[in-house]
């Protein structure tokens, strides 16, 4: 069965902006709640994209949403909290009460297919807050009864608007040198348009329902592999300088009260404690050929 309408909550952002408009290429009309109109201004050009700004935490708000569809994709994430156990309250307001929301206005309406976004590594008993939550939310969707769920568990990921490379050319155009923890932790950066597909693929695919999938990228790189080549694509290298754990926790803690909201938090560096690389604990989506970071990367970091 093609699903012709989507609801994708949490459709403005980095990776939502892309699955939106694969969506909207392929012919499909697409809904994109967002708590503020202008931060999806991206999306109003789309001729099958309607753009709503809108509280989806309200019941009667996602009711109303989900009865004009027949498939919801739920991308909410958020990086930051404040602490909490097993983890803090922004984590279980956007990664367990949302799908929980989700999962109760679905059955009332009778939408029965949903894609998630999960992310590599997350885990019940994760070192961090974020990824302990996310591991909630997943198995929220995963058992919902009547409700054919598919979960992705994506590597870091990159492309041209991304909050990663991006930040370390930022930080390498304003600082000398880089003194940062977690140098060794290791990634396996996936690429935006790769991951985009791979939702709009399975969204018809009935063989991914109740299935979870890794998206990764074809290498594993260290963080200080990153903020090099990050720095090499961009013109601008700065020599990295490696904090001990007490340091970088330090340095943390303050970055996390920055004025304009963390650039990194304690609990971010506790994801790093167990490497973001691919577990093999769950299958790629078949056809899986990912993009390498090389192919994209360069372009885009050196017109920044
Ligand atoms: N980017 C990565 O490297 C990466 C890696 C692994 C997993 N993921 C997961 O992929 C998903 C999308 O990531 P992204 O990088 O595209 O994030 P993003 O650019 O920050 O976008 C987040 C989206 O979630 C919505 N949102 C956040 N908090 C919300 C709240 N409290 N209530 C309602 N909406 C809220 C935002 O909507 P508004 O328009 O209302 O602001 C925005 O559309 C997340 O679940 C993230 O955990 C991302």
């Amino acid at each position: 069965m093609r699903h012709e309408s989507i609801l994708v909550i949490g459709g403005s952002g980095f990776i939502g902006s892309h699955i939106v408009a694969g969506l909207a290429a392929s012919g499909r009309r697409v809904i994109v709640p967002t708590r503020r109109l202008v931060r999806a201004r991206h999306l109003w050009v789309m001729p099958t994209v309607q753009v709503i700004e809108t509280d989806v935490f309200e019941p009667q708000t996602m009711n109303r949403l989900l009865a004009k569809v027949d498939a919801v994709i739920n991308l909410v994430g958020v990086l930051h909290s404040r602490p909490g156990r097993p983890w803090g309250p922004a984590f279980e307001r956007a990664h367990v009460e949302l799908p929980r929301r989700i999962v109760a206005a679905c059955e009332r309406q009778g939408v029965t297919r949903c894609l998630h976004m999960c992310a590599l590594g997350a885990d019940s008993q994760g070192p961090s807050m974020y990824l302990r939550s996310k591991a909630a939310g997943e198995r929220i969707m995963l058992e919902a009864p009547g409700l054919q769920v598919t979960s992705f568990r994506p590597s870091v990921v990159f492309g041209p608007e991304d909050n990663f490379l991006n930040m370390f050319v930022k930080l390498q155009s304003l600082l000398p040198v880089l003194a940062l923890g977690g140098l060794h932790a290791k990634f396996q950066p996936v690429y935006v348009g790769d991951l985009a597909q791979a939702l709009i693929n399975a969204l018809d695919q009935s063989e991914t329902y109740g299935k979870v999938y890794e998206l990764t990228g074809p290498q594993v790189y260290s963080m200080k592999e990153l903020l090099h080549l990050s720095g090499v694509y961009s013109g601008h290298p700065r020599p990295v300088i490696g904090l001990p754990d007490t340091l970088a926790r330090i340095q943390a803690f303050f970055l996390e009260h920055l004025p304009g909201g963390p650039l990194m938090s304690r609990d971010n560096l506790d994801s790093m404690k167990s490497d973001n690389v691919a577990s093999g604990q769950y299958p790629v989506p078949a056809g899986w050929r990912p993009t390498p970071l090389e192919a994209v990367a360069p372009d885009y970091l050196a017109r920044r």
